[in-house]
């Protein structure tokens, strides 16, 4: 498949991912269609279009007449799989974390898109490989992993599985560059990639700090916002869904180190249906989109320091594990992937071994969590001599 032949996208899956990568995918200029099991999934996926839409209509970014020729020219909805990916070049799946549901829609897809379409998962954690394994030709299957929201956040991770072709991974990286997005390869089919990897020892830290209950989530979030990040870890947690920060834990739990474990008060909300944003009550309680978090005290205790350096400790074991080409290319990664003003690299570039490894000392005993454990080039500083390109 070449990068011009791609006109018709398929996306499988009408909700806060989906919609999002339709969106952008129309408004780039493809004729997108979006299919999911239910009329609603799909009417409410068009609402929420049309209000993106209309936001950039009034920041006149968009025309209404390009407005008007987005909605309804360049996206459909179907409840139909095989009318959304009869004549698909490109197919991006964007249904609920759940493997076994993933392998099901990809062995119908297989069967039903045309034989050289690239079918693309948007799953945020789990294996390429495993997943292809439900396709007939693995070479032109992928990973397409956007963050949320879709339209504001400009990085796409591409991650190569263990058939992938060097020319579907080409071809995926000429695409996101005309969605306007960043990309970034993932070399490795390793949990996580590399964001969300990087994340994941600070999610085990939140879910620690929930069930040791001596620190408030708005104190933590308090401080994280005072240094500039747009959103703190919890209320980021509540705006992603706290099934979906529950589901990657368990994923880890079982792939990375049982240290992963969603704690008590994280299954207390799943059980009270708690969860987050969408349900409009999680770890906070929210306002439509706007978290009610009481910012008058911030946290003293733990703060941006331990989030840094825990980050900067999983950033070297993706580098060592061959999951990114570069630490430039990890900061990057974090950069576009979550608005940060720099990656852990660039941020720790001027900081003493110590100042790294304490914290995480302190926190591997305080919650016994061993994935803590300081690397060895943190430990002696070497990993400043790492490739940057
Ligand atoms: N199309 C294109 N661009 C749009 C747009 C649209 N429909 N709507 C808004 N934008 C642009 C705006 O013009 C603006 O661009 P600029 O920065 O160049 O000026 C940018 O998007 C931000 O828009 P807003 O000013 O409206 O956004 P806010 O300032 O209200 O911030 C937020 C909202 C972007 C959500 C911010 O709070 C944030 O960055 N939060 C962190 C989000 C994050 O970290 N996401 C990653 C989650 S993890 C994940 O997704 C992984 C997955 O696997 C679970």
């Amino acid at each position: 498949m070449q990068i011009d032949k791609i006109r018709n996208v398929a996306i499988l899956g009408a909700g806060a991912m989906g919609h999002g990568i339709a969106q952008v995918f129309a408004q780039a200029g493809y004729d997108t269609i979006i299919r999911d099991v239910k009329q609603e999934f799909l009417d409410n996926a068009i609402l929420k279009i049309g209000a993106s839409l209309d936001f950039l209509v009034s920041k006149k970014s968009i025309t209404p007449e390009e407005k008007e020729a987005i909605l309804t020219k360049r996206i459909r909805t179907t409840l139909d799989t095989r009318a959304a990916v009869g004549d698909a070049q490109l197919v991006i799946e964007a249904v609920p974390e759940l493997l076994d549901l993933k392998r099901k829609i990809f062995r119908e897809v297989s069967a039903m898109a045309p034989e050289d379409a690239i079918l693309a998962t948007n799953t945020s954690t789990m294996s390429i490989t495993d997943i292809a394994g439900a396709v007939a030709l693995p070479g032109r299957f992928v990973g397409l992993h956007f963050f949320n929201p879709v339209t504001k956040m400009k990085l796409v991770e591409i991650i190569r599985g263990e058939h992938t072709e060097n020319q579907c991974m080409d071809v995926m990286t000429a695409v996101v560059q005309k969605i306007k997005k960043v990309p970034v390869s993932v070399l490795k089919d390793a949990p996580g990639f590399i964001v969300n990897r990087i994340n994941a020892p600070n999610q085990a830290l939140m879910n620690a700090i929930l069930d040791e209950g001596k620190i408030r989530p708005d104190e933590i979030d308090t401080t994280m916002k005072r240094m500039g990040i747009p959103m703190g870890p919890f209320e980021l947690a509540d705006f992603v869904g706290i099934d979906v920060f529950c589901h990657t834990l368990e994923y880890y739990a079982e792939k990375l180190s049982p240290d992963y474990k969603p704690g008590k008060v994280l299954h207390e909300l799943m059980a009270s249906g708690r969860l987050g944003m969408k349900s409009g009550q999680g770890i906070y309680k929210w306002n439509g989109e706007k978290a009610m978090i009481d910012s008058s005290k911030p946290s003293t205790d733990i703060s941006p320091k331990e989030f840094l350096a825990i980050q900067l400790n999983e950033a070297i074991k993706v580098f060592k594990e061959g999951i990114a080409r570069s630490t430039q290319e990890i900061d990057q990664a974090v950069v576009h992937g979550m608005r940060a003003f720099a990656g852990p690299f660039a941020l720790c570039a001027g900081m003493t071994p110590a100042q790294m490894t304490e914290p995480l000392t302190q926190l591997q005993k305080r919650f016994k969590l061993d994935i803590f454990t300081p690397e060895p080039e943190l430990v002696d500083g070497s990993f400043k001599k790492f490739s940057t390109n």
